[in-house]
């Protein structure tokens, strides 16, 4: 039966949502295993325009269950909130969504103590969504996280929380700032949520298990990307949690060896939200051009993003990481008006060529990109859905980034809805799926 990951390639925004939408098609369950509301994820139908920031991208396909396991960080309000807007825009969540008993909750103190980090003068300022992400995946680290499944008894509910806040009013006073929360209020509104959330609440471990056992098909969501890693990704300038594939298995409570394939989506350019290195960044005209053209604003926090070319050592140290079987590549449109395309094949330092990726963020800031240009082809390739109708400089650009990484590309976006999508036949990516995409 088929299971698959899909993952961010490179620092995120690559388009995670309208593939996982695409995909979802041919699965039963979308499994949705790191992060939280500092995701978005967009998907275009029609005139309809969801962005998607914890519920998983399988929920606007009618039928399909979806899941948020206990690798995720959860805000009931912005969970509430966003199921709201789904409901309100025909889409029915209730019935289709369970959230894991084990998923840790952010709470209004997070969002606080990551303002304090942010603004402090004694720590990297990371440029977060500013939604409690960090603190949240800390308290889980530190053994004093909160989670969904104590929603569920209140007196404990209510200690866990007299004792967080405590603890937090400890640290912000030893700071010189004040934590002005009342624990009874916060612990009040949040069971009130908690009820409202009841419903969804489960062990999706075991649920997710049992499904598979029965025969259920399963589409893994990843958050992020691969260069957000907190473990590979650009330390310090990364998020908290483990956006590359192995995460789906601790995120989810669910065994390698479940695992049929993965497929990594990268955009046919860069883009980075936030601060750290950024090897191809592009701060001239093209760079801007790729802005536009690209509509490269977070869906999230609205932030212009860093735009830059494509970095192949990037994509093979994500090819590494993750283990990926196929490549979906996405945007290809926007490069339609360019002259000249560059792609970064490969960094020196100092006059040696590196091979591999730097572990040190300050050390890959250092670089210098060895580019290889290719020629524009000057033309729209906007909506095309056959592989043959590429002009043929843009089939050229991306068979040298598929020679290159010797990974199949395996589909090409061209716009962001379902339809703009090229589909190629005889791929390791169809047979990954419980039945192939018809082939354009
Ligand atoms: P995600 O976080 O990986 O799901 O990506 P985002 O939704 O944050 O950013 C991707 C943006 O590109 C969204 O606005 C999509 O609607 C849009 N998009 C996705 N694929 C394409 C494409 O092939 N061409 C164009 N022009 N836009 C696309
Ligand atoms: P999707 O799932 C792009 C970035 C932030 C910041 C760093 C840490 O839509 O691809 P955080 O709030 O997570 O502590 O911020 O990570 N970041 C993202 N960048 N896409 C995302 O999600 C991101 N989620 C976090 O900009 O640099
Ligand atoms: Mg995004």
């Amino acid at each position: 039966m088929s299971r698959l990951i899909v993952v961010g390639a490179q620092w995120g925004d690559e388009g995670k949502g309208k593939i996982v939408d695409l995909l979802a098609e041919k699965f039963d369950i979308v499994a949705r295993y790191q992060g939280g509301h500092n995701a978005g994820h967009t998907v275009e139908i029609g005139q309809k325009r969801f962005i998607l920031q914890l519920v998983p991208s399988g929920i606007l396909r009618p039928q399909k269950i979806v899941v948020i396991g206990n690798g995720a960080v959860v805000d009931p309000a912005a969970l509430l909130q966003e199921i709201e807007l789904l409901e309100q825009n025909g889409v029915s969540v209730w019935g289709r969504l369970f959230l894991s008993n084990r998923a840790h909750l952010i709470l209004p103190y997070h969002r606080i103590l990551e303002k304090e980090s942010e603004d402090s003068p004694f720590q990297q300022k990371i440029g977060t969504t500013a939604r409690g992400i960090g603190p949240a995946y800390e308290d889980k680290g530190g053994r004093r996280g909160i989670r969904i499944g104590d929603l569920l008894d209140a007196n404990q509910f209510c200690c866990l929380v007299e004792m967080a806040v405590r603890e937090k009013q400890a640290v912000l006073r030893a700071r010189g700032r004040d934590l002005d929360l009342d624990p009874v209020q916060l612990a009040d509104d949040y069971l009130e949520m908690g009820r409202r959330l009841l419903p969804l609440i489960a062990d999706t471990s075991a649920l997710l298990n049992r499904e598979m056992d029965a025969g259920r098909s399963v589409l893994f969501e990843g958050a992020q990307g691969t260069m957000l890693d907190v473990d590979h990704g650009t330390y310090p300038y990364v998020t908290s949690s483990n956006a590359t594939a192995g995460g789906a298995c601790t995120g989810l409570g669910i065994a390698p060896t479940r695992i049929r394939g993965i497929v990594g989506v990268s955009k046919a350019y860069t883009t980075r939200v936030g601060n750290g290195p950024f090897p191809t960044e592009d701060n001239g005209e093209p760079g801007k051009l790729l802005r536009e053209r690209g509509q490269e604003y977070g869906a999230v926090t609205r932030r212009s993003r860093r735009c830059g070319w494509m970095d192949l050592p990037v994509l093979r140290y994500s090819a590494t990481l993750n283990g990926l079987d196929s490549l979906i590549v996405t945007k290809l449109d926007v490069l339609d008006t360019l002259e000249e395309i560059p792609v970064g094949v490969g960094y020196e330092c100092e006059g040696t060529r590196l091979e591999e990726i730097p572990p040190q963020a300050e050390a890959l800031a250092k670089v210098r990109p060895i580019y290889r240009n290719f020629p524009g082809w000057k033309q729209s390739t906007f909506g095309l859905t056959r592989y043959a109708d590429l002009p043929q400089r843009a089939r050229a650009y991306l068979e040298f980034i598929q020679d290159h990484m010797g990974i199949e590309i395996s589909l090409i976006s061209t716009g962001p809805e379902r339809e703009q999508t090229i589909v190629l036949a005889g791929t390791r990516l169809q047979q990954l799926l419980p039945t192939p995409l018809f082939p354009s």
